[in-house]
């Protein structure tokens, strides 16, 4: 037996859900409405199509491991200089990078639970001791999380909007937990769902870089922006920090095609608006179907909810999948008797309505 290493013994491979090709042959469909990754439905800027033809006459070349041009792109948006971000195929591999730059054996690591789950699985792998502090009403618990902060601790992570329950932390809440926060410690702020929220609740993180070094802020292209196939995400930082990330950071970890991508997504604000605005509006009409219904969810600004079932999250989950549709359940996230589900297209949205009413009664 080949000699692992010990850190792995307790993890296991991520498990993705089942492919809808598959679950279309299993229970006999036509067709299946996946509903569980939190992905756009709406499709890309119709711009990135043609963007990408040239590119494609370059795959024989190496990408520019320096990302320059959607460096510039992001620099100019933000006001920020060069040396404060970072690229990565995905916030999963920025996540994998900040562990694998910052944690080993001994440190100490703070997040909230139930979170995204690739925050304590890297940390982990890197033999760090976590520590969870438990959400209160769906939302992180930042002065316990401040409490459970010590001279060990290494990163603190707020999820904001979180996954799995939507919610946002306060702007006071924020400020009051980063001025008393160690400035040794790295906290590290994943704004995946930022283009989904609410504007009055944004945190403006990013112009708060130089107050406070120890800031590291995550964005993807892979949700608002509707690139998760191509895997493209950045981090906003302090140059020291993100120095350390470099240096963990594969050569060319970003491919030609998904900066290329990245770029004519980040220009075309204007489809990122309509996509957000008609994810709202969906949103808010699955929330009144709810509401009609009974059935309770978080508040959230992301284009996903956390949402009550009266049976557990398992059963739901089966009973839907069996309908054509696969959401998440919620006891594979940490919330038992909830299921998670991405918010579709309205017409998809219609149907799940359909479905969950006779559900209900049968
Ligand atoms: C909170 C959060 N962070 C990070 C990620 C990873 O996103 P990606 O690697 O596609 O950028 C996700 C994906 O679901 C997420 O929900």
């Amino acid at each position: 037996m080949i000699k692992t290493k010990r850190e792995l013994e307790q993890l296991s491979p991520y498990q993705q859900g089942k492919q809808t090709e598959e679950i279309k042959e299993e229970y006999g469909l036509s067709k299946v409405i996946k509903l569980a990754s939190n992905e756009n439905p709406y499709g890309a800027s119709p711009k990135i199509k043609e963007g990408l033809m040239g590119v494609l006459e370059e795959t024989n070349i190496y990408p520019d491991g320096y990302v320059t041009d959607l460096r510039n792109l992001v620099t100019d948006k933000y006001n920020i200089g060069e040396n404060n971000v970072v690229f990565g195929s995905g916030s999963d591999e920025l996540i994998q990078l900040i562990t694998r730059a910052f944690l080993t054996k001994g440190d100490e690591t703070v997040m909230a639970t139930p979170t995204f789950s690739q925050y304590k699985h890297n940390a982990t792998i890197e033999n760090a001791q976590i520590k969870e502090v438990e959400l209160v009403n769906g939302v992180h618990d930042l002065p316990s999380m401040l409490q459970a902060t010590n001279d060990q601790t290494k990163i603190v992570w707020i999820c904001n909007p979180n996954n799995p329950s939507g919610t946002v932390v306060s702007s006071n809440d924020f400020i009051t937990f980063m001025d008393q926060c160690p400035t040794d410690t790295l906290v590290v702020l994943d704004e995946a769902y930022y283009e989904f929220m609410d504007k009055q609740h944004e945190l403006h993180a990013i112009s708060l870089i130089d107050t406070y070094p120890n800031l590291l802020i995550l964005r993807t292209l892979s949700k608002a922006y509707g690139l998760a196939g191509l895997r493209v995400a950045y981090g906003i930082g302090n140059a020291e920090v993100i120095q350390q990330l470099d240096i963990v950071r594969g050569p060319f970890n970003t491919s030609t095609l998904a900066q290329k991508a990245a770029f004519i997504a980040l220009e075309d604000t204007e489809y990122l608006n309509e996509v957000v605005e008609t994810n709202k509006e969906v949103r808010k009409s699955f929330e009144s179907f709810l509401d009609s219904i009974g059935w309770e969810y978080y508040p959230s600004e992301t284009n996903f909810l956390l949402v009550s079932t009266p049976v557990s999250g398992t059963e739901m989950f089966n009973y839907l999948i069996k309908n054509g549709f696969i959401v998440r359940p919620g006891e594979l996230l940490g919330y038992p008797n909830t299921i998670r589900v991405s918010i579709g297209l309205q017409e998809e949205m219609d149907e799940l309505q359909t479905v969950i009413k006779q559900f209900k009664e049968q």
